[in-house]
């Protein structure tokens, strides 16, 4: 196996099947199209393996609507003189695995010794090209070190994969294998139509021993109930090494670039193979090589977080790869079943910043697939009785709402899912990526087109959601669930009431943009969404009385009556940095009457509305919800050390910033098998680039305001800017900021609040900034 860089590698060092389902999630390959989980090779030992395409769902019998759990492809078996190898039952046995996060492939290496002696070598390298999203390979090696006999490879397309139903504890099988010829010339080949959205999936595999030919090796495919199966055998000699190749297509009719045809797959993978692995690793290599040119961020000093951040970022760009406008991310990646494979707020407020400042046109395909469902969206606020568009809180195919009714957790009484009804923030969240990736990249053509819309038809659910109250004069937003899901039903949740104010006003100010700069576009936008000048007036009314209660003290209340709950301070942390909760607390509803909250709510507030509220305000924020917040949620630890930068708390910030930047590595959320946490993946880019990295945008002009914690000795990273790239160095001693563009162009900076120009394509450098430490916890957190 090649050798580990520690600043790239994630690596499996030892065979424990009690961790196959943590490295399965972990040693997830994907390219955004397709996504399959990184089970071993070679044993039983499997917790559940996953191959999923993005948008691809479907009902059957399962509880609601979910991603399919495809037919899986990449996993092979070997015998020796018909003996199979099984890792787990091996006298002797070294094993290691790891991924390379530079190239994105997976390694295996292990050296095995089964019950007769025979010692075997075996090596491989999985990838799902990122270069070509229909393809996905592997190369083997195997070496019989001290026998001679004949081994075989086998290697199946399993049409009898299924989904895991936690409600019924059953097995739900997503598709039905079609009928039809399994072996085209050698290619093996397996079509399937999902139950009820019959959807077409075809899945070639081309497989054999790379410059062997002739009666030393076969090779052959055999059709076993829906699983078929491709077979290389040869003889093996003593201490020769043999390479064996799978190259795979996968094709599916709901991908509008090509047709889905078992022959065209197998046409496909046969044009794959023949290319030969050599060249296809080198065009996967190459893209990403463009990527992480563009992505990576470096930290000196800190080879734990250097790690960490790179597999954050991994993942983003794995992810991100082929969405298409009609896909998007599901909160656990497409790493697992968890979650359903649905679509969350985790999207817009997470995982897109990463794509604005990196790869708009990713993020803007992201978006796409939000306003490609607005009609689906004002059929929800329609169904709910109210106007406009309410975006679902879990979405998947169509866009109506996908909430279940109930959750099933793996221990304990199934919870009652009330999200779908109460937790309306995510329309002012899909508004708000909206908005912020215009302000980012100034794409004026896409905010005519579509931002100014979906603002208007948002803007109109929230009006339509207020009430009067007479009494105080005020617009309520009540029966709520906020960003914090442990207090339900409630009134007037601090983040829910900004955001719609937040969303009202801004379409409003888009509408007048429209009206005074942009004739014709403003006409079809009040053509399709009705809204005209006496609808914006009222808007205005209406949006100045939405009820925004602050304590005497200036603390944001998180909704009516919080400030009465019991109070409960947080003073210990377990080893992997989240709260101990007082005795007894075990659900969500022990909760209820205290003030401990499950995620950043409020906090998070500070962070979308950062320049809204003053230092000292977001300081005693800050203050007063961290000693509440017990971050059972991947979404909140990000939040806390952005804000954490901002609040002037190094080492509280550090500390968050390595619970969300290990989320998965760590398992700190005890759930990394059913997925990775998307959320926790992006929010991690948001605090190293937005919150250290101290990068903002503000009126249009980039801001710098850095802040490296003791234990990094420099960081850099690039960022988007209006079609522009800008190049950040940070050191203990200095910032260096260098701005692509036209060489006579002169940019206007703030950097530590004084104002700087810089010529395009010409290094800035300015001294660092001391900063004063605020201490303002007592709680020892390590
Ligand atoms: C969090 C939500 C999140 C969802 C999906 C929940 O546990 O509370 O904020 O959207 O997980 O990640």
């Amino acid at each position: 196996m090649k050798t580990i860089d520690k600043n790239w590698t994630i690596e499996e060092s030892s065979f424990n099947p009690a961790r196959s389902g943590y490295y399965e999630t972990i040693f997830n390959l994907s390219n955004g199209y397709m996504g399959i989980r990184g089970t071993r090779d070679c044993t039983s030992a499997i917790c559940r393996k996953g191959t999923f395409l993005a948008g691809i769902y479907d009902k059957g019998d399962a509880q609601i609507t979910e991603i399919v759990n495809c037919p899986s492809f990449i996993n092979f078996r070997i015998t020796v003189d018909d003996d199979p190898v099984e890792l787990s039952g091996c006298s002797e046995l070294s094993y290691r695995r790891c991924l390379d996060m530079k190239e994105a492939l997976l390694y295996t290496d292990a050296t095995i010794t089964d019950h007769s002696g025979r010692k075997l070598g075996i090596k491989s390298t999985k990838a799902v090209s990122i270069a070509d999203k229909r393809i996905a390979f592997f190369t083997l090696e195997i070496t019989p070190v001290n026998f001679s006999g004949t081994i075989k490879v086998l290697s199946e397309i399993d049409g009898a994969a299924s989904n895991y139903d936690r409600s019924g504890c059953r097995e739900i099988s997503h598709f039905n294998v079609l009928e039809g010829e399994s072996d085209q010339g050698g290619t093996a080949v397996l079509q399937a139509e999902t139950r009820d959205s019959k959807t077409r999936i075809a899945i070639a595999a081309c497989m054999g021993l790379s410059g062997v030919c002739g009666p030393l090796c076969s090779s052959d495919v055999k059709k076993q109930g829906d699983i078929v199966v491709s077979e290389v055998a040869f003889t093996g000699e003593k201490g020769m090494t043999y390479t064996v190749d799978k190259v795979i297509c996968v094709l599916h009719s709901l991908d509008p670039s090509g047709a889905c045809t078992p022959e065209k797959a197998a046409e496909y993978a046969c044009a794959g193979f023949k290319k030969g692995i050599g060249r296809l690793l080198r065009e996967h290599k190459d893209v990403m090589a463009l990527k992480w040119d563009m992505s990576d961020i470096t930290i000196e000093g800190d080879c734990k977080a250097q790690a960490a951040i790179r597999y954050n970022i991994l993942n983003l760009l794995m992810l991100g790869a082929n969405v298409d406008g009609n896909v998007s991310i599901g909160a656990k990646g497409l790493h697992g079943e968890g979650y359903k494979g649905h679509i969350f707020w985790d999207t817009e407020i997470f995982v897109l910043p990463f794509y604005i400042y990196n790869e708009p046109e990713t993020a803007k395909k992201l978006l796409l697939y939000r306003y490609n469902r607005l009609e689906a969206a004002k059929a929800n606020a329609r169904a709910g009785g109210y106007d406009g568009a309410r975006f679902p809180w879990e979405s998947a195919d169509t866009g109506r709402e996908a909430t279940p009714d109930y959750f099933y957790p793996k221990e304990g009484e199934p919870i009652k899912c009330l999200t779908g009804d109460e937790e309306i923030h995510i329309t002012a969240d899909v508004a708000f990526g909206f908005y912020e990736y215009c302000r980012i990249t100034a794409d004026t053509g896409f905010l005519l087109k579509y931002c100014a819309e979906v603002l208007l038809e948002t803007a109109k659910f929230w009006i339509s959601r207020l009430e009067y109250d007479s009494g105080t004069g005020y617009y309520e937003i009540r029966s709520v669930i906020g960003p914090d899901e442990y207090h339900i039903h409630v009134n007037n949740n601090c983040y829910i009431n900004y955001m719609a104010r937040w969303n009202i006003l801004k379409a409003e100010e888009i509408w007048e943009d429209l009206k005074n700069n942009y004739t014709m576009d403003f006409e079809a936008v009040c053509k399709k969404t009705g809204v005209d000048a006496e609808i914006i007036t009222q808007w205005s009314e209406k949006a100045s009385k939405i009820l925004l209660r602050h304590s005497k003290e200036g603390i944001l209340e998180q909704f009516d009556g919080y400030f009465l709950l019991k109070d409960h301070v947080i003073e210990k942390y377990n080893e992997k940095g989240i709260p101990v909760l007082p005795p007894g607390f075990k659900t969500d509803k022990d909760f209820w009457g205290y003030k401990l909250i499950k995620q950043a709510d409020v906090v998070m507030l500070l962070h979308l509305f950062n320049d809204q509220f003053t230092e000292e305000q977001k300081k005693l924020n800050y203050e007063y919800y961290e000693k509440r917040t017990i971050h059972w949620s991947s979404l909140s630890p990000s939040i806390y050390s952005l804000m954490g930068v901002n609040v002037k708390v190094p080492a509280m910030a550090y500390s968050y910033f390595n619970v969300s930047a290990n989320t998965d590595i760590e398992d700190n959320q005890s759930n990394t098998e059913d997925g990775i946490h998307a959320a926790a993946v992006g929010g991690t880019w948001q605090a190293m680039v937005l919150g250290f990295g101290g990068f903002r945008v503000k009126e249009g002009m980039i801001h710098l305001d850095p802040w490296l914690p003791r234990e990094w000795n420099a960081i850099s990273y690039k960022a988007c800017w209006k079609g522009r790239t800008v190049c950040i160095s940070v050191t203990k001693e200095h910032v260096k900021v260098k701005i692509s563009g036209d060489n006579n162009t002169v940019y206007d900076v703030i950097i530590f609040n004084n104002p700087y120009t810089v010529k395009a394509n010409t290094e800035l450098e300015v001294r660092m900034h001391a900063v004063e430490e605020v201490i303002i916890l007592g709680v020892d957190k390590y």
